[in-house]
């Protein structure tokens, strides 16, 4: 695979082609499975946890950082009151606004925590509920901790946010399952590639843990539901308001 800088150039042409139709829409976020979109019942279960871990309530405000083209986003727009959704992504933003918009949502373009850093001048509103869904493994510890001081300068510590998809680096092996694979692995670390063929950072549980308890949040850590996947974990964070 060709050798990006940052993801954000990764993104610029990840999957970057025209949308035709809902296909196109799985295709471009990655939601496919031999080229086909993941099945119906496996997207509706992803939904259908994310409205379940994060509590979604009529009078809920959502904030979802690096929200694609808003395949997932839609799902919940008639669970809360309003979505604010952001990713760095243009193709995906204009994706989004062309095939996932609903009266209550706003996608907007641009970095995940310049979007919070900006969010009270710009919104005058305090959102209660954070989600980033399957987009972890772009971040790092340190950008954890920047992304959830930013949470707390708008939200205090009044907020639930839930983070799905972790790589979990105990569950190496029932990704990389051959030999090959697991070789390109150990290259692509030995060599600092950040990218790892699109797959991005394993985290450790321990990591979020640490990271949470360092800002005195609560969390908690645990496996996907197996039909999802079995080698990722969700992380479940909340101000001990
Ligand atoms: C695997 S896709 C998941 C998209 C969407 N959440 C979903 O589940 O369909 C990861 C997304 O993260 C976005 N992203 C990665 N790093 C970002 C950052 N620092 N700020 C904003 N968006 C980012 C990418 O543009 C991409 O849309």
């Amino acid at each position: 695979m060709q050798q990006y800088e940052t993801w954000e150039e990764f993104y610029k042409v990840y999957r970057n082609k025209a949308v035709e139709n809902e296909t196109d829409l799985y295709f471009q976020v990655g939601k496919t499975i031999n080229k086909k979109p993941i099945e119906k019942e496996i997207f509706d279960l992803i939904n259908e946890n994310i409205i379940k871990d994060l509590d979604l309530q009529p009078t809920d405000i959502l904030v979802e950082l690096c929200c694609g083209n808003g395949l997932c986003t839609y799902e919940f727009k008639d669970k809360v009151q309003q979505i604010m959704a952001t990713d760095f992504a243009a193709h995906l933003i204009e994706a989004a606004n062309k095939f996932k918009l609903a009266p209550n949502i706003t996608y907007t373009l641009g970095s995940a925590l310049d979007f919070l850093n900006e969010f009270t001048s710009k919104w005058g509103v305090v959102p209660n509920k954070y989600l980033m869904n399957h987009s972890i493994p772009h971040f790092t510890p340190a950008d954890l901790t920047d992304i959830l001081k930013a949470i707390i300068g708008i939200s205090g510590n009044k907020f639930t946010f839930l983070i799905t998809g972790a790589p979990n680096v105990e569950k190496l092996g029932n990704f990389y399952n051959t030999e090959e694979r697991w070789q390109k692995y150990k290259d692509n670390l030995a060599t600092g590639n950040f990218i790892n063929d699109g797959m991005g950072r394993w985290w450790n549980g321990a990591e979020f843990v640490e990271v949470c308890e360092a800002l005195n949040l609560d969390c908690k850590v645990y496996d996907q539901d197996p039909r999802e996947s079995n080698y990722r974990i969700d992380i479940l964070i909340s101000g001990r308001g």
